[in-house]
């Protein structure tokens, strides 16, 4: 596990930021619970319903992480989210969105899936083995977006790069996105598609870091300045260090990547 040195450039975030500067529920109010003064909420799922939140901006680059616990073992198809999406009155087919779910398991393997809408449907799923059990402890998960890369990270560790390849012609999300996490029954959802053990119910995940390193959308928040420093140069492409590790992990934990299975159906898998 060596490989796994931390690499973290990004600041480290404040831990004292509450939900409520940054985040307002998006449904299910009965079913969140904010604790330790609103510096952690726990989202709950059980027949009654889900929960989610949303952050009160929408933004247009940034850096996106939060630390998060996941229910506890025998949560199968139990689906818990930390994603950026467009606007929700988006049309299926023009929506933006770049996705981190967790697919509840049987343990002792557990299974992450991202998933990017650009302007479309999506469907650019990738899925890996965590090398952690997840529903022990907080790990970090975080999404870089800048005008040059998208990158999913798990502990600093890079999982996904998703380049701006426009200019050949591959599509690359562009609009205004806002900040979201929930959980709710993939019952009926094609990437899960279990039953839920009901007796296992409340099936609860926990939230914290509601900091955000983001650019409101719309704003001007140049490269040339340190406070938008996911923006800046440094962050245009992995560095070699995580290019090495990037590599390594996606070698040994990746089972599924679309563009091995519909690749020819989208630009960017062509290009790479
Ligand atoms: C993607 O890159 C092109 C240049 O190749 C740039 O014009 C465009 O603004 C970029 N898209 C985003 C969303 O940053
Ligand atoms: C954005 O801000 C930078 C630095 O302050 C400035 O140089 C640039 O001209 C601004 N761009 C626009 C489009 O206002």
């Amino acid at each position: 596990m060596i490989f796994f040195l931390v690499l973290s450039v990004m600041s480290e975030a404040f831990d004292d930021v509450r939900f409520d500067e940054n985040y307002v529920v998006r449904y299910g109010n009965d079913h969140i619970s904010k604790l330790d003064q609103g510096r952690e909420v726990q989202l709950s799922l059980d027949l009654a319903s889900g929960s989610g939140f949303n952050s009160k901006r929408g933004y247009g680059s940034g850096f996106f992480e939060m630390r998060i616990k996941l229910p506890a073992r025998h949560s199968p198809g139990v689906v818990t989210t930390f994603y950026l999406s467009s606007h929700p009155d988006n049309k299926p087919g023009n929506h933006d969105e770049l996705d981190f779910e967790f697919l509840g398991t049987e343990g002792p393997v557990f299974s992450l899936q991202t998933n990017i809408f650009a302007n479309d449907n999506g469907n650019r799923e990738q899925r890996l083995h965590l090398w952690f059990d997840p529903t022990k402890d907080f790990h970090k998960y975080g999404i870089l977006w800048n005008h040059r890369q998208i990158v999913f990270f798990v502990d600093n560790i890079p999982i996904r790069v998703f380049k701006n390849n426009t200019r050949l012609g591959a599509r690359y999300p562009s609009q205004e996105m806002s900040v979201e996490g929930s959980i709710w029954n993939g019952e009926s959802w094609a990437s899960s598609g279990k039953k839920i053990e009901w007796s296992q119910a409340p099936f609860q995940a926990h939230y914290q870091e509601f900091d955000i390193y983001g650019c409101p959308f719309g704003a001007n928040c140049s490269s040339e300045s340190q406070l938008y420093w996911w923006n800046t140069k440094e962050f245009y492409e992995l560095t070699p260090e995580q290019q090495r590790i990037y590599k390594k992990v996606t070698q040994k934990y990746m089972f599924y990547d679309y563009c091995h299975d519909r690749g020819r159906n989208f630009k960017e898998c062509q290009i790479r």
